[in-house]
């Protein structure tokens, strides 16, 4: 934005927004990607373009998300390049190099990993090019202008609540409930490169950890810390083996699988089909062997159907329909050469500052509440819930 607006930059207020943003560097005027008509104050949202980075397209989530903010920023008239970084490090790296060269004039990022863009952060900084880091916070790194995304702590909360829900030791309202255990669990963690698996892990640690204390709830296979619980770049397959090594190693004397802290809907699919494949289920209560209570967080719809259905126990809904929201609002105030507004400008530490970001609420979906949750609101239809599909 800084170079196609660089004429408007000329301003003294917005002199001062850019030296707030860029830390004191925008000068405005590099260079290059100087776009249509030359005269910086006639340009309109469709001589600016958005690099919208998404990291993969095996998750559906990342797809709305892309597809979200692509449809949010042209109807807003600016032109978009969407790119899905096909959870590969060099091809995200390469993506976005390649929008800074096309005249990017923002950039949206979700990262795969959130420490290795530091080059293309400096070369988007070296052109006064916002970035704003997408639900997953670019670290290590002074070059990130905003952050956008949900109170990732409070999902890790969330996912252990509905954890003890689904188990009986509380109530859905939050009170106490009558099953007193001890019941095993077992525990799942994101990919240690993305910064929201710590905060999913320290938020339901925050609700686990007295339990375990306690003896309530027992880690069977004694796999506690999170370096053992994390699951590399958050592959269904690699958490399908995962639990399968952990019922070969640790519930073959016959116990049984009470629960599993799962936090991201693909993960808990590969932790199900391994469970299934064991002779669990299919389905929650009754019979000898049923389904442990399985958590999740996307509401991806093959996971909506499964709650449906009644084998996997709950889901955090994010909507990613308000997260695109708040990345254009983020973009467009940049584009426009004000500051985005933060309603948070403590929390997220990126090891270098404290990113300014906007937080969203998340809501905890089990089956009964599917309906009003996400067929109600638009999400997902009633069919698509019924089939497990989208579309
Ligand atoms: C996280 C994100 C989760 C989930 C996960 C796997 O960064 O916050 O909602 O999507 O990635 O894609």
């Amino acid at each position: 934005m800084y170079r196609k607006l660089g004429l408007v930059a000329a301003g003294a207020a917005m002199a001062l927004a850019l030296a707030a943003c860029a830390g004191g560097g925008a000068g405005g005027g590099a260079g290059g990607g100087g776009g249509a008509g030359g005269n910086a104050q006639q340009q309109q949202p469709g001589d600016l373009l958005v690099g919208v980075a998404m990291p993969t397209q095996t998750s559906e989530r990342w797809i709305a998300d892309g597809n979200a903010v692509k449809q949010q920023l042209e109807q807003a008239g600016y032109q978009v390049n969407l790119q899905y970084g096909n959870d590969d490090i060099p091809t995200q790296s390469q993506q976005i190099d390649q929008m800074i060269t096309q005249g990017a004039d923002a950039l949206i990022i979700a990262a795969i990993d959130g420490t290795a863009l530091s080059s293309q952060l400096e070369t988007a900084k070296s052109q006064n090019i916002p970035v704003i880091s997408y639900d997953r916070l670019i670290r290590n790194s002074a070059n990130v202008d905003f952050y956008v995304t949900f109170d990732n702590f409070q999902v890790g909360v969330a996912q252990a609540e509905a954890l003890l829900t689904g188990l009986g030791i509380k109530n859905a309202d939050g009170s106490q409930g009558s099953a007193k255990g001890p019941f095993n669990i077992e525990l799942f963690a994101g990919s240690l490169d993305d910064n929201n698996a710590f905060y999913f892990w320290n938020g339901a640690m925050s609700v686990l950890q007295p339990l375990l204390d306690n003896g309530t709830l027992v880690v069977k296979s004694g796999q506690k810390a999170i370096e053992q619980a994390a699951i590399l770049r958050w592959q269904q397959e690699t958490a399908q083996k995962r639990m399968e090594d952990l019922l070969t190693s640790a519930y073959s004397d016959g116990s049984k699988v009470n629960g599993v802290l799962s936090p991201y809907d693909g993960l808990s699919r590969g932790i199900i089909t391994a469970l299934q494949n064991a002779g669990y289920g299919p389905t929650t209560g009754g019979g000898a062997n049923p389904m442990p209570i399985v958590t999740g967080q996307d509401a991806e719809i093959a996971s909506v159907k499964l709650i449906s259905d009644g084998v996997q126990s709950s889901t955090i809904f994010k909507d990613t329909r308000k997260l695109a929201e708040q990345g254009v609002i983020a973009a467009k105030a940049f584009l426009s050469g004000s500051q985005p507004q933060a309603n948070d400008t403590t929390t997220y530490d990126n090891g270098v500052k404290v990113v300014p970001s906007y937080l969203l609420p998340v809501v905890t979906v089990y089956k009964d509440n599917i309906q009003k949750e996400l067929v109600d609101t638009g999400y997902w239809t009633a069919q698509e819930v019924a089939s497990g599909q989208a579309g």
